[in-house]
C-alpha cells in the first residue's frame, strides 16, 4: 500500500491499521502538518508489524518523486490523506487550498495512470453537503460545499469521477468523513494539529491540559435537544478499519463510488463537553459565545451503504472517544514535539 499524508491523524492510525492487519505500507508525508516523531510512534505501535513501514519523506506536489517512487514499487492500491484540512484557513488561503488540494490528487492520478496502480482510496468529507435538508445525510444527498477547502474536496471527487468515467480500469472510492476524534488506545498516537486547533475535540483536549484557558462553545440557541450544535463524531480507529475494508472491496466493481464513514449518531457539543469532563476527571471551563458563520444545527451520517458495500460499521462510542483522546493528551501534554503550554 501506498499511503499518502502517513504521519497525519487519520493517516497513522490508517497506517497502524494496515500494518498489525499484515499490510506492507509505503507512507509518505511532507511534515506540513505533522511530525516525523509519528512515523517513529507508528512503528511503536505496530510492534514487529512495524518493520513493515517504509517511509518517504516526500511533497506529492512533486511529480518528479512521485514517479520515481510509483515507476520503483509494484503498489496495490493508494490511500490518499494529503491535504490542507482547516476550513477556517482555506477562507484566509484559498490560493494555498485549491493548489495543494487539487494539484495534489491531480499528480496522484497522472503519476499512477502512468506507473499504476489505478486503485485509489479518496479521503472526502462530509462538509461537501454544506446545510442539508434531510438528515441523516446520505451519499446522494447534494453537494453544496460553502467554503474553499470543502469545495477542493468536492472538486477532486469530480475529478475522480471523471477519470472512471474516462477508464474503466480504475477503481476508486471516495470515503466521506464525518467527524474523526480519538486516538490510539496506547495513547501514543493522536490528534495533534499545529497551531490553534480548529476542531472542537483537538481544542478541548488542550483546554485538559491547561494549553488553552477555556472552550468557546458557538451558539446555544440551535433546534438542538440542549441547544448546542450536533456532530457525527466517529473514533479514529474505525475509521481506520473503514479504510481497510475500503481497500479490500476495492474490486468488487470498477469505477467510482463514494461512501459515508459515520456512525450515524448525533452528539452535541455539551455532552462532548461532558463526556470529556468525565474522562479527565473535571470539569472543563468554557463559555458560550454567539454562532459561528457557517456552522449548522446538526450533521450525522446514514452509515448504511458502509455497513451495506464494505460490512463495516462504527464500532467505538462517545466514552471511548473520549478516554483514549484524553490518554493521548495525558501522555503528550505537548503534542508530539512537546509544544509549550
Ligand atoms: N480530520 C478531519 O476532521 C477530516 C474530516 C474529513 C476529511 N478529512 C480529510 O482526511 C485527510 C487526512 O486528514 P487528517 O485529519 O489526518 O489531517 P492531517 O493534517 O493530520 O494529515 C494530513 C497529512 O498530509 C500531509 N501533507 C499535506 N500536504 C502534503 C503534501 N503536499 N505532500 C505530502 N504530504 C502532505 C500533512 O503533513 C499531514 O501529515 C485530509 O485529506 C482531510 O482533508 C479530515
Amino acid at each position: 500500500m501506498l499511503v499518502t499524508g502517513a504521519a497525519g491523524f487519520i493517516g497513522s492510525h490508517t497506517c497502524v491499521d494496515l500494518l498489525t492487519a499484515g499490510y506492507r505500507v509505503v507512507g509518505v508525508d511532507n511534515f506540513a502538518n505533522s511530525s516525523p516523531r509519528a512515523v517513529e510512534r507508528i512503528r511503536e505501535v505496530a510492534g514487529e508489524a512495524g518493520a513493515n513501514l517504509e517511509f518517504v519523506e516526500l511533497d506529492v506536489l512533486d511529480a518528479v518523486a512521485l514517479g520515481k517512487l510509483l515507476a520503483a514499487t509494484p503498489f496495490e492500491a493508494v490511500i490518499h490523506f494529503a491535504a490542507r484540512k482547516a476550513v477556517g484557513e482555506s477562507v484566509a488561503m484559498p490560493v494555498e487550498y485549491y493548489d495543494t488540494n487539487l494539484n495534489a490528487t491531480l499528480r496522484l492520478v497522472e503519476a499512477l495512470r502512468e506507473h499504476g496502480p489505478r486503485r485509489l482510496i479518496f479521503s472526502s468529507s462530509c462538509s461537501i453537503h454544506g446545510d442539508v435538508d434531510v438528515l441523516p445525510i446520505r451519499e446522494d444527498a447534494p453537494a453544496r460545499p460553502t467554503n474553499p477547502y470543502s469545495r477542493t474536496k468536492w472538486m477532486c471527487e469530480q475529478i475522480l469521477a471523471d477519470v472512471c468515467a474516462a477508464q474503466p480500469d480504475w477503481h476508486v472510492t471516495a470515503l466521506r468523513y464525518f467527524n474523526p476524534v480519538g486516538a490510539h488506545p496506547s495513547g501514543l498516537l493522536g490528534e495533534d494539529p499545529r497551531g490553534i486547533p480548529n476542531n472542537l475535540m483537538p481544542y478541548l483536549q488542550q483546554v485538559a491540559v491547561g494549553r488553552r484557558e477555556y472552550l468557546s462553545v458557538f451558539g446555544d440557541d440551535y433546534p438542538t435537544a440542549d441547544g448546542t450544535g450536533v456532530r457525527d463524531y466517529i473514533h479514529v480507529v474505525d475509521l481506520a478499519e473503514g479504510h481497510r475494508a475500503a481497500l479490500e472491496h476495492l474490486d468488487d466493481e470498477a469505477g467510482y463510488r463514494v461512501v459515508n464513514l459515520g456512525t450515524g449518531v448525533g452528539t452535541s457539543v455539551q455532552q462532548l463537553l461532558t463526556a470529556f469532563g468525565a474522562a479527565c476527571g473535571r470539569e472543563l471551563p468554557h463559555r458560550v459565545v454567539a454562532r459561528r458563520d457557517g456552522d449548522v444545527a446538526a450533521l450525522y451520517a446514514d452509515p448504511s451503504y458502509a455497513a451495506e458495500t464494505l460490512g463495516w460499521r462504527a464500532s467505538r462510542g462517545l466514552d471511548e472517544m473520549c478516554r483514549d483522546a484524553w490518554e493521548f493528551q495525558r501522555r503528550n501534554p505537548g503534542g508530539y514535539d512537546g509544544a509549550a503550554a
